[in-house]
């Protein structure tokens, strides 16, 4: 059992809040989550529309917490310097959306922000080999992207197992952040694989109390890796 590299960090996404009332989801979990994930869909890459730097500009502004721009849009490049200007944190492409990923994850570099690279479910973790050691973070995909509520995939965990041991091999610094159908149920396996950002949006933004949804899956984490 591998285990996270470090203290596991919640993310909720805010795709699963009340559109009408980001701002109060933003406070309800500040000061219980480590970061706010954004999900950028342009219905062309992924089969769903959400927003654009706006939300993330306004979320920069209601805000602290790093904000983890998550984009499932087709030609990345065209908008990075945008999201790095309204003031993403970490900006995740998608290797699937991208022709030449070794300069989009440059070019997120060179804006300042940290890179991360996100890949499907049917994407093979050998596809990571050469951008391995240039990324901040791998983003494995545990449901098909563009909605959130989804079911979880239940072979998520031996692929994060995969990128867990691809970054060990390469003496690479990259996190491994995990995203779509993260619960209590389905975090410990996915902890306990190696995942150490947890991406989760009905599981927080969906329960009565967001904090105490964030706390019980910390403790189901911390659980999973005891155990
Ligand atoms: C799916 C998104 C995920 C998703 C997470 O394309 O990338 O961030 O919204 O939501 P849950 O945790 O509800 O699956
Ligand atoms: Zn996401």
């Amino acid at each position: 059992m591998s285990g996270p590299s470090q203290p596991i960090q919640i993310a909720p996404s805010i795709i699963a809040a009340d559109f009408l009332k980001i701002g109060e989801a933003i406070a309800s979990i500040e000061g219980a989550a480590d970061m706010l994930h954004l999900d950028v869909m342009d219905g062309q890459f992924v089969p769903n529309i959400t927003f654009g730097p706006i939300v993330v500009e306004a979320a920069r502004r209601r805000t602290k917490m790093p904000l983890d721009v998550h984009l499932m849009i087709a030609d990345p490049d065209r908008y990075l310097a945008d999201y790095a200007k309204a003031g993403a944190s970490t900006m995740t492409v998608h290797l699937e959306a991208c022709t030449h990923l070794h300069r989009t994850i440059s070019h997120i570099k060179s804006l300042g922000v940290k890179a991360g690279v996100a890949i499907n479910p049917a994407t093979p973790v050998a596809m990571l080999d050469e951008i391995i050691e240039d990324v901040d973070v791998v983003l494995v995909m545990s449901v098909n992207p563009g909605f959130t509520g989804q079911t979880f995939i239940a072979r998520s965990p031996s692929k994060v197992a995969a990128v867990r041991t691809l970054i060990a091999r390469r003496g690479a610094r990259a996190r491994i952040e995990v995203d779509g159908g993260i619960d209590p149920g389905t975090i410990g396996p996915m902890v306990a694989a190696g995942a150490d950002i947890i991406v989760a949006g009905v599981a927080v933004f969906r329960q009565p109390d967001p904090k105490a949804a964030i706390q019980h899956l910390r403790d189901a984490a911390l659980t999973a890796v005891r155990s």
